[in-house]
């Protein structure tokens, strides 16, 4: 079974193909952070056009990659939400056009399905587990029981923990995509010399905040005279120590939750960009160890947005016989 997917959703453009094998074919991934950068952040218009500019020939060299023709093709997966609805029209119309040419089921994907499922292409992992999803827009902690059988436990009540990162690493005077420019500068930082809170510890539940974080770190860089490289690096750390201690806490009440629904201790399963973070990875690991289960963490590649995972989640629900009409709308918001 081999499924074109491709992803459109926010500032990639990706197309790849997959088979039910678990083999990536191909798997191409634009990204446009050179158009946003001057900008600060992602502009929903100016990716709209770029989706329209790179997406016709990004997929023609993913099926030349591939070394498939259109017609040794099973399916066509497209993400249809949540993201920017552009950018999706332009993912989804691109899909429906190739799936009506060549006579292809359709999936219409939810991106936050794509991302939970990543895990079942590199790793054998049967359900259930439980997701900690962690990118630029979404936040959430999820028990995955099966393809569409997925239960929330909790969420950011505010920022997504990568604005967070990304908020933060602007106030610090470090650049776009700030996470990874976070990460690098804390790795000398002393995370004890500013003291910031842990919003949410130790309360019940899954819920996250991560705004008032982002708050504490402004006033502390409105209190100092200059912001010396040092004083960054240690920001930074302290920033990135805070955002563990409050994840891992979270996990840990999911981890239990998971447990009296399924009986099983996990596996803790993390996705989304900020899952590259590796302070993160280790608290994680931690946890997941000391809870008798396993931290499942996909290749940094295929954590942030790609199309490899939307081209998977189309042969989970192929297989299902999940597909769908060239009606199919984009869906600017769509929760799990
Ligand atoms: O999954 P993703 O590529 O796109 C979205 O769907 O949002 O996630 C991007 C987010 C950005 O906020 C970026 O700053 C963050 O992931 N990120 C990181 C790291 N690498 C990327 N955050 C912390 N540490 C990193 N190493
Ligand atoms: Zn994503």
């Amino acid at each position: 079974m081999r499924v074109l997917g491709i992803e459109t959703s926010c500032d990639e453009t990706a197309a790849a193909v997959v088979d039910g094998e678990r083999r990536l074919l191909s798997n191409l991934v634009v990204s446009q952070l050179d158009e946003h950068r001057p900008f600060g952040g992602v502009v929903p218009e100016v990716a709209a056009r770029a989706h329209l500019e790179y997406l016709d020939s990004l997929i023609a060299r993913a099926m030349d990659d591939a070394g498939l023709g259109y017609g040794e093709l099973d399916g066509v997966a497209a993400t249809a939400g949540p993201g920017l609805i552009g950018g999706l029209f332009v993912g989804l119309m691109t899909g429906k056009a190739i799936a009506a040419a060549r006579d292809l089921p359709l999936m219409a994907v939810n991106h936050l399905e794509a991302h939970a499922l990543t895990a079942r292409l590199t790793d054998d992992l049967p359900f259930p587990y439980l997701l900690l999803l962690v990118s630029g827009g979404h936040c959430q902690l999820v028990a995955v029981g099966g393809v569409g059988r997925y239960t929330v436990y909790g969420g950011t009540v505010d920022d997504a923990v990568g604005e967070a990162f990304d908020k933060t690493a602007k106030l610090l005077g470090l650049g776009y995509p700030g996470g990874p420019a976070l990460e690098r500068a804390a790795v000398d930082g002393d995370p004890a010399r500013f003291p910031l809170p842990r919003p949410m510890l130790g309360r019940e539940g899954c819920r996250m905040s991560f705004s008032g974080l982002k708050t504490a770190v402004r006033h502390t860089v409105e209190r100092l005279d200059t912001l010396d490289e040092r004083t960054v690096g240690d920001l930074a750390a302290a920033f990135q120590a805070a955002v563990a201690d409050v994840l891992a806490d979270r996990c840990a009440n999911a981890l239990d939750a998971f447990a009296r629904d399924h009986g099983v201790p996990g596996p803790l399963v993390v996705a989304g960009g900020v899952a590259a973070n590796a302070a993160l990875r280790a608290r994680l690991e931690d946890l997941a160890g000391a809870r008798g289960t396993r931290l499942v963490a996909p290749p940094l590649g295929l954590c942030s947005d790609n199309a490899a995972m939307i081209g998977w989640a189309g042969v989970e629900r192929l297989r299902l016989g999940c597909t769908d009409g060239l009606d199919a709308r984009a869906r600017p918001r769509w929760p799990l």
